[in-house]
């Protein structure tokens, strides 16, 4: 890691027409649970405030920190080193007097870069194939911000962080009343065509990977189509696109082996077809936090320490990992990304009632038996609770390994209860490839969810992207790469940094002119 080169972590395009939109002055009233079902929160216009809100409660700033001469942003979505590889593009149709476009959107600035002009007609096509109207947005991922400090494991990093931007986006969108749908079967090629990335001047090591690309629509309708219409393809090759990209470091280190992946994994159009749906099971608790929805959201922060004796309840416990379990129309996962492959499991620490130890969370009970399968003969594989899916497996205080396997970082022997993400690996990626990085996404996902429960709860969580998967799958007995861990995660009562000095997300803007900006 060479702090001299360190990535800009704003992406921006020269020579564009900026869109200024609006930061919130009050946020609307919503409540913890607003935030996961769909019948609650009514329908918004698609109109720039609402887009304006729906960004900004997604990957807008949240803070800025500062110590010791330092200061950095944070934002709505958490990433691995606070790097955030990932930047996202919108595809508006007409709106008021705002011509419809391909548009970056700014973080810092809270703004939409134009990154082309799209004509009425193709929105009125779209909708056609799309049986539902709404607008469209596209995530992409600089492996270079990530590959800086993380070298060759930032391409994981970068799909993690890819599925925390995708809840994010899912549950912003929820309360406006939208909802995100993945289109499984648009490519990655025909991404770089919607976004103009083979016209882009990119900077050697700088350019942006297509990752996906979601409608965002009513959350009454149903999208669909699951592809773009070719005809309208070849209209976006025939567009011209303004911007030159901005340079994010002096120099660059070649992860020759992070394109390798990315190619290998790359989404072809003969994705998979097949729309599931999952249960329509009710939560199995539903207590409100006395916190908004909002507030929630804005006030999402990763603990950088645990204070190793803050307990959580049973009932709580039962309502953050719940909360990860896909269901029909609640959010976050019910976007179409297809059958869940990723199962939790839990070193319980510090929960009233529940014996400290081993469990496992089965998100996907088609997979349960495969699970047991492949793991321990002694783990006793003991419901908790009838009609829900914790299986108690082996008694004992195991913080001691948690925070091993977790890079020896103690935020996960000192917490409440921690956890490995194991996906159901070798069958979904032989069939496709691209799963690869769709179990990682969807462990971002699962992640995002916990980080609000947690807020809603009252303690705090982090991500842990830093783990040992070998002694995880020694201590679960898994042999093989049918199941995989992927991604690691921490609750607990967290310890603040006093050295930090914490400041609001957008102060930079006030008294800015629209065209001080746009300069
Ligand atoms: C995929 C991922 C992996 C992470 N890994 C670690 C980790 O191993 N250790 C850690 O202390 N924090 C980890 N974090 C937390 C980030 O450092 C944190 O999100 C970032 O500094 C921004 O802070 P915020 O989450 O408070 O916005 C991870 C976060 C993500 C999303």
């Amino acid at each position: 890691m060479d702090w001299a080169t360190q990535p800009d972590p704003f992406r921006s395009y020269k020579r564009v027409e900026i869109i200024s939109l609006r930061l919130q002055e009050t946020d609307r009233n919503a409540s913890h649970l607003d935030l996961y079902e769909r019948t609650r929160n009514p329908f918004c216009r698609f109109n720039l405030e609402n887009i304006a809100a729906f960004m900004e409660l997604s990957l807008g700033l949240s803070a800025w920190k500062s110590f010791a001469g330092n200061r950095w942003a944070l934002r709505i979505n958490p990433s691995s080193g606070n790097l955030h590889p990932t930047e996202s593009y919108l595809l508006l149709p007409p709106i008021h007097s705002t011509m419809g476009g391909v548009f970056h959107y700014h973080p810092y600035w809270h703004a939409l870069e134009r990154r082309a002009d799209l004509p009425e007609r193709i929105w009125k096509r779209l909708y056609a194939h799309f049986q539902c109207d709404g607008f469209l947005i596209a995530l992409t991922s600089i492996f270079w911000r990530e590959s800086w400090k993380y070298g060759e494991r930032a391409f994981r990093y970068c799909n993690h962080d890819l599925g925390h931007a995708l809840a994010a986006l899912s549950f912003s969108a929820n309360l406006l009343g939208w909802k995100v749908t993945y289109l499984k079967n648009v490519s990655d090629d025909d991404i770089d065509t919607l976004l103009g990335f083979r016209k882009s001047s990119w900077v050697q090591g700088e350019g942006e990977c297509s990752e996906l690309v979601c409608m965002i629509h009513g959350a009454e309708h149903t999208v669909k189509g699951q592809e773009f219409p070719r005809e309208l393809l070849d209209e976006f090759r025939q567009t011209s696109f303004y911007g030159i990209p901005n340079q994010l470091s002096s120099d660059h280190a070649n992860w020759e082996i992070i394109s390798k992946v990315a190619i290998a994994t790359n989404k072809t159009k003969s994705a998979d077809r097949e729309m599931k749906r999952y249960r329509t099971t009710p939560y199995s608790r539903k207590a409100q936090s006395l916190l908004s929805a909002t507030q929630i959201i804005r006030q999402r922060r990763s603990l950088l320490a645990c204070d190793g004796k803050t307990s959580i309840s049973m009932n709580q416990f039962f309502e953050m990992i719940d909360k990860t379990l896909p269901r029909e129309s609640c959010v976050p996962f019910d976007i179409s990304l297809g059958e869940s492959q990723l199962h939790l499991f839990l070193f319980v620490h510090r929960v009233t009632n529940l014996s400290p130890g081993l469990y496992y969370f089965v998100r996907n009970e088609n997979q349960l038996e495969e699970l047991k399968t492949n793991s321990r003969k002694d783990f006793a594989w003991q419901l908790v609770e009838a009609g829900f899916p914790l299986y108690f497996l082996l008694k004992g205080n195991f913080q001691r390994e948690a925070t091993l396997v977790s890079c020896n970082q103690s935020i996960a022997g000192d917490s409440a209860f921690s956890l490995g993400m194991i996906a159901h690996f070798r069958t979904p990626i032989e069939t496709d490839p691209h799963m690869y990085r769709r179990l990682f996404w969807e462990s971002g996902m699962i992640g995002q969810a916990l980080y609000l429960e947690a807020e809603a709860h009252g303690v705090r969580s982090t991500g842990i992207g830093c783990f040992f998967d070998d002694p995880v799958h020694e201590i679960i007995g898994l042999r093989g790469n049918d199941f995989q861990d992927l991604y690691h995660f921490t609750v607990g009562g967290p310890v603040d940094d006093q050295r930090l000095e914490t400041n609001p997300p957008y102060r930079h803007l006030e008294h800015l002119s629209y065209s001080s900006r746009a300069g």
